[in-house]
C-alpha cells in the first residue's frame, strides 16, 4: 500500500488495510486479463460537487434548463425531497427501503413518460446541465479502452442520459456497457415510457444484468474493482469473483454513515471531485 500514496491520504479511509494491499497485490499477479470494472454512475463516476456546487444525477440533469415544462419540475423536486433523505437514511434497512423506492422509481418514471421528450431533447439538456464526470474519468476510460478491460456502468438512473454525458464530456468507448433504465420511444421518436425492468437503487444484485450472459462471459476476469456510492452497489458482481477491491465514494452525511461504509466498503473516499485513488490504483495494476 505504500507504493501508492494517494492511498494514504487524508479523506481516504481503509479498515483493513492488510486486505487491501493483499487484494491489490493478487491483482497486479494475476494481469490486466484477469481483471474487469463495474461502476455505478451518479455521484460514483459523476461528481456530487464540482467546485462546490452540487451537480445533477441523470435524473436532475431533466429538471434543469427550459426543456420539460415546469409542472414536471416541481413534482419531481417534490418527489426527491420526500424520497431521497430515505434512500440514504443509515438507520434504515435495506430491506425497509426496497418498497419505498420502487414506489419512488415508478412515480418518477410516470411522471416523466407524461412529457412526451425526444432523444434530441435528452442531448440538449445534457449539454445544458451541471452533470458532470470526476476529473481523471477520462483517463480512466481511455486507460480501460487501452487494456481491454471491460467496463459495466450499472446505474438506477436513466441511461439516454448517461450515454449522452459520457458522449459529451468523455468517449463512450467499445469496452463499455451500460446497464441501465433506457426509455421507450414510439414512431414519430415521442417518449412514451422505459424499457424492460425497472433498476432502482437496491436491485442491483438481480434482474436485468445477472440474468444476461455479460458475467459468464467474462467468467475468465474472477478479479472485480466494483466502484459505489450506495450501500446497494456492493451487490453488483456478486457472482464467481475471486479477488474483488470494493471502493466507495461517501458524499452526504458523511460522519453518520462512515462507519458503515467502512465495514462495507474496502477502501471509502470521503468528499472527492476525483478520480485520482482508482486512477492510482490502475496504474499500479496494469
Ligand atoms: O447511478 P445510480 O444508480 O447511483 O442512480 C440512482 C440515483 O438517482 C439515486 O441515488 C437517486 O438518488 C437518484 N434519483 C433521482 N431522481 C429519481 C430517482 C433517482 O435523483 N427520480
Amino acid at each position: 500500500m505504500n507504493d501508492i500514496p494517494e492511498l494514504s491520504l487524508q479523506n481516504v479511509r481503509i479498515a483493513n488495510p492488510e486486505h487491501v494491499t493483499e487484494v491489490i497485490q493478487n491483482m497486479i499477479r494475476d494481469g490486466q486479463n484477469k481483471l474487469q470494472v463495474v461502476a455505478d454512475f451518479d455521484r460514483t463516476l459523476s461528481k456530487y460537487t464540482h467546485r462546490g456546487q452540487i451537480c445533477s444525477t441523470c435524473h436532475n440533469v431533466l429538471e434543469e434548463g427550459h426543456v420539460l415544462p415546469e409542472f414536471y419540475k416541481d413534482e419531481a423536486r417534490a418527489l426527491r425531497d420526500h424520497y431521497f433523505p430515505i434512500e440514504m437514511n443509515p438507520k434504515l434497512t435495506i430491506e425497509e427501503k426496497i418498497p419505498v423506492m420502487v414506489e419512488w422509481w415508478t412515480k418518477a418514471h410516470d411522471l416523466l413518460s407524461k412529457c412526451h421528450i425526444t432523444k434530441d431533447d435528452v442531448r440538449i439538456m445534457v449539454e445544458n446541465s451541471t452533470a458532470r464526470l470526476r476529473d481523471g474519468c477520462t483517463w480512466f476510460f481511455d486507460q480501460l479502452q487501452a487494456t481491454d478491460i471491460p467496463l459495466l456502468i450499472f446505474s438506477a438512473g436513466i441511461g439516454d442520459v448517461i450515454i449522452e454525458v459520457i458522449k459529451h464530456q468523455a468517449t463512450l468507448h467499445d469496452n463499455m456497457k451500460v446497464v441501465s433504465n433506457y426509455l421507450e420511444y414510439d414512431d414519430q421518436g415521442k417518449m412514451t415510457g422505459f424499457q424492460d425492468e425497472m433498476i432502482h437503487v437496491y436491485n442491483k444484485n438481480e434482474g436485468a444484468i445477472h440474468d444476461s450472459d455479460y458475467f459468464q462471459k467474462l467468467e475468465q476476469r474472477n478479479n472485480v474493482i466494483l466502484m459505489g456510492d450506495s450501500l446497494g452497489d456492493l451487490h453488483m458482481a456478486d457472482r464467481g469473483v475471486q479477488n474483488k477491491l470494493k471502493i466507495g465514494f461517501l458524499n452526504v452525511k458523511v460522519e453518520e454513515s462512515l462507519e458503515l461504509y467502512m465495514k462495507k466498503y474496502d477502501i471509502v473516499i470521503l468528499e472527492d471531485e476525483t478520480l485520482n485513488v482508482v486512477n492510482a490504483i490502475l496504474r499500479k495494476v496494469l
